[in-house]
């Protein structure tokens, strides 16, 4: 049989799934559950990027012009409000930090984020960007539960306000136990939510630009094969009808 044969390919496929589709260890994270296809949130996730993301991370593999085009932004709305790090269209997001100066701020260049949503999840990033609480032992002033150490700021403190992580002791082991919002940002933690939900969405979005196309492309791509299958099999009876 068939299936026999693949048995050992298909088990070894079972086995590594979850390792694929889970790149986080530890417990499963709330979905962020963000749209790939609401255009007015990725527009707003865009707007969030350049604002509060680009002045450290870089986005080298999208050029502005790609995102005006899929999003619907204009020239004039594209120069104007996104295009904050460079003055061609066709160029890609670079940082507004200079490499070596982010070594010496923080001790690590901050990474690349075109690929960021793809390689740790869209779930991690919303979780990480939930987690900065106050460490006066940190130079930076915070702490973060998803990334212990973690050299980047709370650059979205004075919209979400400052946290103060609560955690339990038991057996002599400290474990965190839930955050409380000690000191209020300008937003509430709906509307903090919802910030964070559209640039994990714009992340997305830029690990894979071509994602929705790709999809809806899938289902005629499907179809063909179906009916194309069916067709074939109208024919492979017609030849063999008159040896059987
Ligand atoms: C002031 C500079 C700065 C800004 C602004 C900034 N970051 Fe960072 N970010 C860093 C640094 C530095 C690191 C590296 C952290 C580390 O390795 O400890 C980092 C790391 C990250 C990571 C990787 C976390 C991981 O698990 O490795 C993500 C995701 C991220 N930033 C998202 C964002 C997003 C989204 C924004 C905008 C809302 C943003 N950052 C704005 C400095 C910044």
């Amino acid at each position: 049989m068939l299936i026999k044969k693949f048995a050992p390919a298909l088990a070894a496929l079972a086995l590594a799934l979850p390792v694929l589709s889970q790149a986080h260890e530890g417990p499963a994270l709330p979905s962020a559950g963000n749209d790939i296809r609401n255009e007015a949130s990725l527009q707003r996730g865009a707007r969030n990027f350049v604002n509060y993301c680009s002045g450290c991370h870089s986005a080298k593999y999208i050029r502005y012009n790609r995102i005006a085009a899929d999003l619907h932004i204009g020239e004039a709305e594209l120069k104007q409000n996104l295009m904050f790090t460079s003055e061609k269209t066709a160029d890609t997001i670079v940082s507004a930090l200079p490499a070596a100066d982010a070594k010496k701020w923080f001790g690590v260049v901050p990474p690349d984020l075109s690929l960021m949503a793809r390689s740790r999840g869209t779930s991690y990033i919303y979780a990480f960007l939930h987690s900065f609480y106050r460490d006066p032992s940190r130079p930076t002033g915070v702490n973060n539960t998803m990334l212990p150490g973690t050299a980047m700021p709370h650059v979205l403190s004075t919209l979400q306000g400052v946290q103060t992580a609560v955690f339990k002791t038991e057996d002599g082991k400290s474990e965190f136990e839930k955050f409380e919002l000690t000191d209020k940002g300008s937003m509430t933690p709906a509307e903090y939510d919802a910030f964070v939900r559209d640039t994990v969405n714009f992340l997305e979005y830029i690990g894979e630009p071509s994602q929705t196309k790709r999809q809806d492309l899938g289902v005629w791509v499907t179809l063909f094969l179906l009916l194309f299958g069916a067709f074939s099999y109208l024919l492979y009876k017609e030849y063999w009808r008159d040896v059987h």
